[in-house]
């Protein structure tokens, strides 16, 4: 289990700045399709908060909001998003800081294989989900497949996946898991 604490994660910024704008923007014009005006979007694994500082940018009236349990991330992701209107906490993803059926859609990007208790945090995804709201849950392909689809699976029903391949990536590296409540 990876802990992100200060080096790491300003390592992690630099890096993710340099090699993932291209997935951010992807991730971002799914959100984007996805969800209607003003809806409540929380981004599960924030990390530096890119992703939610792309989404801001492309639809000003969501209501966003993001945790990570590394409070230098979350720290990271506040200077990030000064000038944007984002909530950030630190929280870890089986204990969300929002009541029941409150969120419209939840995404997240390159966390799932480090979630500890995956079977939890399905369980915690769809306390939080509004009936008829979804998710989005983006992870490297090949980092436990099986396990996710199993953990997902038990919660929600059915669970669909797609493989996404980057602008300029010979090889689809990253897989998106998708739900809804
Ligand atoms: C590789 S980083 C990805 C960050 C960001 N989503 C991105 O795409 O750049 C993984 C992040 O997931 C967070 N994380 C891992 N397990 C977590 C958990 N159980 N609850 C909340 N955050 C978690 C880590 O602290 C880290 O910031």
């Amino acid at each position: 289990m990876t802990t992100f604490g200060y080096a790491q994660s300003h390592d992690y910024d630099r890096r993710a700045t340099r090699l993932l704008t291209g997935l951010y923007r992807r991730i971002a014009i799914d959100v984007d399709t996805r969800t209607t005006d003003s809806a409540t979007v929380v981004d599960l694994g924030t990390g530096p908060g890119k992703l939610l500082s792309h989404l801001a940018g492309r639809r000003p009236d969501l209501h966003l909001h993001g945790i990570d349990r590394s409070p230098h991330m979350i720290d990271i992701a506040r200077r990030t998003s000064a000038e944007q209107q984002i909530e950030l906490a630190v929280a870890d993803v089986t204990e969300l800081p929002y009541r029941e059926a409150s969120i419209d859609f939840v995404v997240s990007s390159l966390s799932m294989h480090e979630w500890p208790d995956l079977p939890a945090a399905a369980t915690e995804l769809r306390r939080v989900l509004r009936p008829g709201g979804a998710a989005g849950l983006y992870d490297f392909r090949f980092a436990r497949t099986r396990r996710i689809q199993r953990a997902l699976g038990a919660v929600f029903g059915s669970v669909d996946t797609e493989t996404v391949r980057l602008p300029r990536h010979p090889v689809a590296l990253i897989t998106c898991y998708r739900v809804t409540a």
